[in-house]
């Protein structure tokens, strides 16, 4: 029997696309093209499967055009690159990779958190520009994190780990935001206290933002959620690029409405919004919270198991939609 045809739609490590040649059949993408969602569709057209990354968007139209897909496997535990209901509807498979990046990016969000609060870009910036002439009271005095209250928006996995190194590690206050509440013996696990959207801004020192990205968390940050904030407040982004609006952000950080703001997530990255390069209190990462070499690893390992079970019969193992 022929092996089912696999198409890994970004380069990934390439022992983990020669595992994927011991089941499949696979056309991969070693020079990491970044081919347009119509290239993407003439590779998809004979395939199978699909291992995509979050910057591959399956949607209706794609999927009219690749009538022998059952599954994409996304490298990623976001899957707002997913239109879901249309994959269901035509009977795709989708998978994500939730678990083994939590640790490493609440790692990250918490290192943003902590470089943005105690200005370290900034003043590199400035020491490497040959500003650095004397010591003085003032020079990027920031904020402090430790005894702070962190507000986190979101407490899924990343929330709670980095609600708990906030606690544990830096005995910070911690109030949070969710959908849904956690369970008493998580809260008491995260020593987070639950409370509304506008008390969590109006009273945290720190924002962190770890919410997925749907059609209702779309600018969780705009203007008005901005305008709530202290002056000296910092809002850190590690989630996904729209949920702050960041024309908005800009303007409330060259006005100095809040203090500091470190983002790793863009909208319509890999694009910037030109006013956030401009403005001198704001830390930038290229989307970069999950990038560990153990853990991309274990992304990637994820994603392809997932493709491997599924073939095999026994099931994804990580499943989006049902
Ligand atoms: C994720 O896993 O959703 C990350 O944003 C991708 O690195």
């Amino acid at each position: 029997m022929s092996k089912p045809r696999i198409l890994v739609a970004r380069a990934i490590f390439p022992d983990i696309v020669d595992r994927l040649r011991e089941h499949f059949d696979v056309e991969a993408n070693p020079d990491d093209v970044i081919w347009t969602p119509q290239e993407l569709a003439a590779r998809l057209a004979d395939k199978d499967g699909v291992l995509t990354t979050g910057s591959q968007r399956i949607d209706g139209a794609l999927l009219s055009a690749a009538p022998r897909l059952k599954i994409c496997a996304n490298m990623a535990v976001g899957y707002n690159n997913f239109d879901v209901d249309a994959m269901t509807a035509a009977g795709v498979q989708g998978t994500n990779t939730p678990d083994v990046l939590t640790e490493t990016t609440a790692d990250f969000g918490f290192a943003l958190l902590m470089a943005t609060a105690r200005r370290m870009t900034e003043s590199e910036h400035y020491l490497r520009a040959g500003k650095w002439t004397k010591w003085s009271y003032d020079m990027f005095a920031g904020s402090d994190i430790h005894g702070s209250t962190l507000g986190i928006i979101g407490m899924g996995r990343i929330g709670q780990g980095i609600a708990k190194r906030g606690a544990h590690g830096f005995g910070m206050k911690v109030i949070y935001h969710n959908r849904s509440r956690l369970s008493p013996a998580l809260e008491a696990e995260c020593k987070a206290t639950y409370v509304g959207k506008e008390e969590l801004l109006r009273t945290a020192d720190h924002v962190v933002l770890v919410v997925p990205y749907t059609a209702a968390s779309h600018h969780t940050i705009g203007a008005a959620e901005l305008a709530l904030m202290k002056p000296t407040a910092t809002l850190v982004n590690i989630a996904r690029g729209g949920i702050v609006d960041d024309a908005a952000l800009a303007v409330a950080l060259r006005e100095r409405r809040i203090a500091a703001a470190g983002l790793d997530v863009f909208e319509g990255e890999p694009s910037v919004h030109p006013d956030l390069l401009t403005v001198p209190n704001v830390v930038l990462t290229p989307h970069i919270a999950s990038a560990t070499v153990p853990t991309r690893r274990a992304m990637a390992n994820l994603a392809a198991d997932n493709l491997i079970a599924f073939f095999d019969g026994r099931g994804p193992l990580t499943p989006v939609n049902q």
